[in-house]
């Protein structure tokens, strides 16, 4: 096979983006056919650039050493709607591979001036909530002929979709999706090039409501969080073969309508009343009747900025594997699948026909089950105007498995109604299956509880009148979901809306973008741990995958001010007494109305994180260079170690609480005394386990931790006896129990088939998943050791039931995989490590250094001793 180089990538993108807001975008190759002992050692980046209405110039830049990872950028800054096209060739000593295909990019516009457009929106009072109708908004323009390229740069104060001559403009959906909008708000850049035409021409936008003005929070929640009246930002710019520039830009030539959609909401549903389509809207000549000149808004002071991560696509359409009629046009659909989508319906019937559509994650008594819901209606209603028609509400998405369709006209035939699958369009790094099939369908749980979860921001759970960028729960998981998709591009925009607000409220606060909702509007602001430490564990978790140095010194401010409130927020005896905390939120045995009334002490839990935030935040300062800061930190870690040792540990090994958290937070973070008392501590965890049967009685502090403190301190078998228990609090409960995806209660269905009364029900929130993390690198045995996968370490640990595990990741590199086959008392495993990278094999009989290639190697198991 010949060297080749393959997948160049520019930052986070995928291939072909345009609309980046990079002027240095960091490149990254991987590297195929390499002989053995291959190393890069020159490098050779074949640029070429084309600024709109001139010619392409291109360069070849040389480069030398090792690096292919986020290598920055080797040209001079690139401008404003510069297209520019990158290739790649490296070589040894030998002969140069060939030029790798090329990847193309766009930037977007970078500078504020570079913006003419104005937010524009219908003129008078928008009206009283909670639900209005939002309007549209359209104009006619003229072009000459010859069209070489067209761009709209799109967003909105609200969510915004483009129609060009009839055509709907691409294909993302709730754009601009959501940021700290009063600092950030961002656009989405689209090539329109084939929807123009020379001669007369049409725009429109459709306007939702969002999370602009639409419901937003728990207990009631809030509406008009950042404005009352919805607003479009749109700048289109053609060029013309002639190299000249039309501009058409939203501004007072606009008019505003009314449309279809009565209202729109994340949490309520879409109202659509079809007879108000108001045919040929974006077409040329429109008797535009009721429409009036728009105005324009106040701008709101917040950067227009361009995405990092990907848009929110339609990403899959799953058909229902069940239909029951309830009679009288009434069917429950199950799409056997929780997720977070919208339905899709293909409909017949008279006018004035109404369609309503309601959605649950659970069925109780073959009925929905809305309580989990709490006030979120979940309800979308579409009104025929005669005829058949296809529709799909526009600017809402549900968190559901089970569908209510009333009002239906005749009989629902297959393919009446689909569910469209929705989320942030992540590309998929990471695979794991085992010889357990309950196991294997934990971690697709595991998969499709990130799917619905990582909807522009990471949030809680996609169903109920929720829905926030919760810190505890990312914090926890983003390890787990680093591995699985590529979800740097998307935690590193929200990790910027944290620290935007962060330096706002003087605070971390609980979710992110934050809105001021009882009870935390009258909370003191106190630092809370494994929520606000997300701002320090995060972006080092993510560097330690990705390798993405930028992101780690962007953060590092951010991270610092954290420690520095939970250094200010804890006593001169380094104990976080006294703080508002929540603790081990959700361990099993809180009452169900309190989930903060765990086992283990809440500042017990929040001085561990205090020590482990310290030790890490040393880790993170080193990796930047700063030795001084790292020293520090160091100390003050070993004096919170210290003083959290004193207060907590008694000589015998005991952990204060005597719960597994208790044991699994000092294992994991590092916090005993000495050897003998750990060794004492860690044998008192696994008996806990083991008198439970496995059962778990962890949190959301405890559960990423339990099952690695187990194995890692030598207790194996009794991390397995957790991860195979199927009686309730487990994992595999759920599993057994029909889940789909991870619940937010180990408990969420009880034992005697009855839904949670609790207020925290949810079936869809993926911070107990965090598990697959440890499956990954213990069970499967496959882990980065070095920033980026630059050295992987392959540590196969077999147990439990299990004869066989895989995993495989796409690194930076490429793919890195491990299997492992056990048995007759051998342990044979197959290892490939991606050129560029180096691994150690570890299966419990010392080490072997392997290069790039695969590999295969079998030992007697278990290992002798
Ligand atoms: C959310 C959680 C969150 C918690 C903290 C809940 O309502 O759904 O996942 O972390 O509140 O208070």
């Amino acid at each position: 096979m010949a060297l080749e180089v393959t997948r160049v990538r520019i930052e986070h993108h995928a291939p072909g983006r345009i609309g980046i807001g990079e002027t240095r975008p960091r490149l990254s190759w991987q590297i195929a056919g390499a002989e053995p002992g291959f190393v890069q050692r020159e490098v050779e980046v074949r640029l070429s650039r084309t600024m709109p209405g001139e010619s392409p110039v291109t360069g070849v830049i040389a480069l030398e050493g090792p690096d292919q990872v986020l290598v920055p950028w080797p040209g001079e800054d690139l401008r404003s709607r510069e297209a520019f096209e990158v290739a790649v060739r490296v070589r040894d000593a030998g002969a140069w591979s060939a030029w790798s295909d090329a990847t193309v990019a766009e930037v977007g516009l970078l500078r504020a001036d570079d913006w003419s457009a104005r937010p524009v929106g219908a003129a008078g009072d928008p009206g009283a909530g909670p639900h209005r109708r939002p309007e549209r908004l359209r104009r006619e323009f003229a072009l000459p002929a010859g069209i070489r390229r067209a761009r709209a740069y799109v967003t909105a104060h609200g969510v915004i979709e483009l129609e060009i001559n009839g055509q709907r403009v691409g294909d993302e959906i709730l754009t601009p999706g959501w940021t700290s909008y009063r600092h950030r708000l961002r656009y989405a850049t689209f090539d329109v090039t084939d929807l123009l035409r020379a001669g007369d021409n049409a725009i429109g936008a459709w306007l939702g409501d969002g999370w602009w003005r639409g419901r937003l929070g728990f207990g009631g929640g809030l509406k008009d969080v950042y404005g009352d009246r919805l607003a479009a930002i749109v700048q289109l710019e053609v060029e013309a073969e002639d190299g000249t520039v039309a501009r058409i830009v939203t501004d007072d030539s606009w008019s505003a309508g009314p449309g279809p959609i009565l209202m729109s909401d994340l949490y309520d549903g879409e109202r659509y009343d079809a007879r108000e389509e108001g045919d040929g809207w974006t077409l040329p000549g429109y008797a535009a009747e009721g429409w009036a000149p728009v105005t324009i808004r106040d701008d709101g002071g917040a950067a227009l900025v361009a995405p990092t991560g990907p848009p929110l696509r339609v990403v899959e359409t799953l058909d229902p594997v069940a239909v029951e009629a309830k009679g009288e046009g009434r069917y429950i659909l199950d799409f056997g699948q929780n997720h977070s989508g919208r339905l899709r319906l293909r409909a017949d019937g008279p006018e004035g026909t109404l369609i309503r559509l309601r959605h649950a994650e659970v069925l109780v008594d073959g009925e929905l089950c809305t309580e989990p819901l709490r006030t979120a209606e979940v309800t979308d209603e579409l009104t025929l105007a005669g005829g058949s028609t296809e529709w799909t509400p526009r600017f809402t998405i549900h968190g559901y498995r089970y569908a209510e369709v009333s009002g239906w006209p005749g009989d629902l035939a297959p393919g009446d109604v689909v569910s469209e699958v929705i989320h942030s369009d992540m590309e998929r790094l990471g695979w794991f299956e085992s010889s357990d099939p309950l196991v294997d369908r934990l971690h697709e749980n595991v998969v499709w509880s990130l799917r619905g979860n990582f909807v522009d921001i990471p949030t809680d759970c996609p169903q109920r009148d929720e829905r926030l960028g919760w810190t505890g729960d990312i914090q926890a998981f983003a390890p787990t979901a680093s591995f699985l998709y590529d979800v740097t591009g998307l935690l590193g925009s929200w990790l910027q809306d944290l620290a935007a607000e962060q330096i706002e409220y003087d605070w971390v606060p609980p979710y992110v973008p934050y809105l001021e909702i009882p009870p935390f509007d009258k909370l003191p602001r106190d630092p809370m741990a494994v929520w606000g430490d997300v701002a320090l564990l995060t972006p080092l978790a993510l560097f330690e995958r990705t390798g993405d140095r930028g992101l780690l010194e962007r953060q590092y401010a951010s991270a610092q001010a954290w420690l520095a409130s939970v250094e200010a927020g804890a006593g001169p005896d380094r104990i976080c007494a006294g703080t508002e905390q929540l603790g081990d939120w959700l361990d099993p045995n809180a009452p169900p109305e309190d989930p903060t009334r765990a086992m283990t002490d809440r500042y017990l839990v929040a001085t561990a994180y205090f020590a482990w935030s310290a030790r890490r935040l040393a880790r993170t300062a080193e990796h930047l260079d700063r030795p001084d800061d790292a020293a520090r930190y160091d100390a003050l870690a070993d004096e919170v170690t210290e003083a959290y040792a004193a207060r907590y540990i008694t000589p015998d090994g005991r952990v204060q609480d005597d719960s597994q958290t208790a044991y699994a937070l000092t294992e994991a973070f590092g916090l005993w005394p000495d050897e003998a008392t750990r060794e004492r501590g860690t044998a008192r965890m696994a008996e806990l386990v083991d008198a439970a049967d496995g059962r778990v009685s962890t949190g959301f502090a405890g559960t990423p931790l339990v099952t690695d403190a187990l194995s890692g301190s030598g207790h194996l078998e009794a991390a397995y006896r957790m991860l195979e228990c199927q009686e309730a609090p487990s994992w595999l409960y759920a599993v057994l129990n029909g889940g789909t995806t991870i619940w937010e209660r180990w408990d969420s269905l009880r034992p005697d088939g009855t839904v949670n009364a609790g207020d925290m029900t949810s079936f869809n929130h993926y911070a107990l998943g965090a598990i697959a993390d440890w499956m990954h690198r213990v069970v499967a045995g496959i882990e980065a050791v070095e920033p980026g996968w630059h050295r992987i370490r392959f540590a196969p640990r077999p147990g439990g039931s299990l004869t066989h595990a895989a995993a495989r990741h796409l690194t930076p590199y490429g793919e890195a995989s491990i299997s492992w086959e056990l048995s007759d008392g051998t342990l044979a495993v197959d290892v490939t490590v991606p050129v560029g990278a180096t691994a150690l094999l570890d299966m419990g009989d010392g080490e072997r250094e392997l290069g790039h290639g695969t590999h295969r190697a079998s030992v007697a198991w278990p290992p002798a001793g």
